[in-house]
């Protein structure tokens, strides 16, 4: 038995070229100075597509069924097997790909990067608008790659989570949406809470001070990851010791900022709980990007906008903002953090909304992608959708087509994944708590270990190592994602915070 072993050192290769490439985007988004996007396009670019060509070499195939020969007689759940399934599928999918277009779609999602958040703040539509024709041209020459399908969108949507297709997307959204706007009508009929005090002014410093105490509490590891600032929120890991993420922080939005720092922690939780074992492969990741925003939803909803978790953190959170919180109270912090109401960022949407700025833009990518909808028409069907969806309209494109990273990335299919998380987030909270005994008294006392352990051994440990089903089934023990489990959790919550 050779094969395997050489395989192994081939792909930590490749691992650690992808890593390079995560720290240079990285910094690309936190440091680095404006005027050098384009060398660090072309550096982006040039890493892209070395990692491609190894990838796909003639050789790297060979070599892959040899060693897929020599672990043949291995467990199926062993760490051999289950790495040659996924090397299998990555390489079936990117052989498809030729290079020039690998090329393409970095360099030009690198570049409209720069153009996307150059429109985004002088809110102007027409500076991106060229590079996002480009980018839907290159996504629908990839998908024609996977011909045949049934939606040109199922083969982006597979890139993010396995075996998704539009098909089996569309009736559980509708469902979701059927079920969701009763409720939005029912919350919105009821007195809305007071929020006004959280938009006083909270000193950037110390809301950093406190996420990160809440982060560490919550079991995040300083030694192996570190905190800064960008536009956009992300985690990035290059490799298990060195999970990042970022945030962005408001004067007058102190529970923002805090919730995309303990969003991102999840998500940082999840890379820093996968097995050591796993590192330098492609298997040091997350089941899916449904399963990876299943945890960065779980800490921020069912733990953070919880009220055992402000029964343990408001003390500390008024300690450092005496002034703005000298009236305040837990519950009072309780109910503004669960306000609902329809607002135009997703990322600062409530649980009642958020899937519906989801539907949103995944709606507009399969109009875009199939061609019903063109990049000119863009803003005023965005608008038009925001009113059918969320009641309101954007009065600018920056709070509206232009607020997220994702399309200047070229990710489309990307969006649902948001969804899938949230509904999976409850349907694991549900296990969890049914395992572990309600969760309410560990929150209210700040001690986490009991949940982060049981999502560490149950979900985090095994990585990529499982498709999501299968993952679905380890954790939860059923093979379907299922929305009541969220519906209910949003029913009882919100009725009771609401009074109906
Ligand atoms: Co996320």
């Amino acid at each position: 038995m050779n094969a395997f072993p050489a395989l192994l050192a081939e792909i930590a290769l490749i691992q650690d070229l992808r890593s390079a490439a995560a720290l240079l985007d990285w910094d690309h988004q936190t440091y680095m100075p404006r005027n050098a996007a384009e060398d660090r396009a072309s550096q982006l670019a040039s890493l892209a597509s070395v990692i491609h060509e190894r990838e796909t070499a003639p050789g790297y195939a060979k070599h892959l069924e040899a060693a897929e020969k020599e672990v043949a007689d291995f467990p199926p759940d062993s760490l051999e097997r289950c790495l040659v399934r996924v090397l299998k599928r990555n390489f079936e999918k990117e052989s498809r790909v030729p290079a020039s277009l690998v090329r393409e779609l970095a360099e030009t999602s690198a570049n409209a990067h720069h153009a996307w958040a150059e429109a985004r703040e002088t809110s102007d539509f027409s500076l991106f608008a060229p590079f996002l024709e480009r980018l839907l041209d290159l996504a629908r020459r990839y998908a024609a790659l996977f011909a045949p399908y049934r939606n040109i969108c199922d083969p982006l949507l597979d890139n993010y989570e396995e075996g998704l297709t539009a098909q089996h997307l569309d009736p559980l959204f509708s469902g979701l949406q059927e079920k969701l706007v009763p409720l939005l009508r029912k919350i919105a009929a009821s007195p809305q809470p007071d929020d006004s005090f959280l938009r006083e002014n909270f000193d950037p410093a110390g809301q950093l001070r406190f996420s990160a105490e809440v982060l560490a509490r919550m079991g995040y590891d300083f030694t192996r990851g570190r905190q800064d600032l960008s536009v956009h929120p992300f985690t990035a890991s290059f490799g298990l010791n060195d999970v990042r993420i970022t945030t962005r922080v408001q004067p007058d939005a102190p529970l923002s900022s805090l919730l995309s720092s303990v969003h991102e922690g999840g998500h940082a939780l999840y890379e820093l709980g996968i097995d050591k074992k796993l590192n330098r492969t492609p298997l040091a990741n997350g089941a899916s990007l449904g399963f990876h925003e299943s945890q960065s939803r779980l800490w921020e909803n069912l733990v953070a906008r919880s009220l055992p978790f402000w029964e343990c953190f408001f003390p500390r959170f008024r300690e450092i903002f005496p002034g703005p919180l000298a009236d305040a109270d837990t519950a009072a912090v309780y109910r503004a953090i669960n306000k609902v109401t329809p607002s135009l960022i997703r990322t600062e949407a409530d649980e009642v909304t958020y899937n519906l700025h989801v539907m949103l833009r995944y709606e507009m990518e399969k109009e875009l992608l199939n061609g019903t909808l063109s990049v000119k028409d863009a803003p005023d069907a965005w608008n038009r959708k925001s009113m059918e969806y969320l009641g309101i309209e954007p009065g600018k494109d920056s709070l509206g087509i232009l607020q997220d990273i994702h399309w200047s990335m070229g990710s489309f299919g990307y969006f649902p994944t948001y969804a899938l998380g949230t509904l999976l987030s409850a349907q694991i909270w549900q296990t969890a708590e049914k395992e572990l005994g309600p969760l309410d008294a560990d929150l209210r006392a700040g001690n986490f270990a009991p949940l982060l352990d049981f999502l560490r051994s149950r979900l985090h440990v095994h990585g990529a190592m499982f498709t999501p089903q299968e993952t679905l089934r380890r954790v939860c023990g059923v093979t379907e994602i299922d929305p009541a489990c969220f519906l209910g959790y949003l029913e009882k919550k919100y009725s009771a915070l609401y009074g109906f």
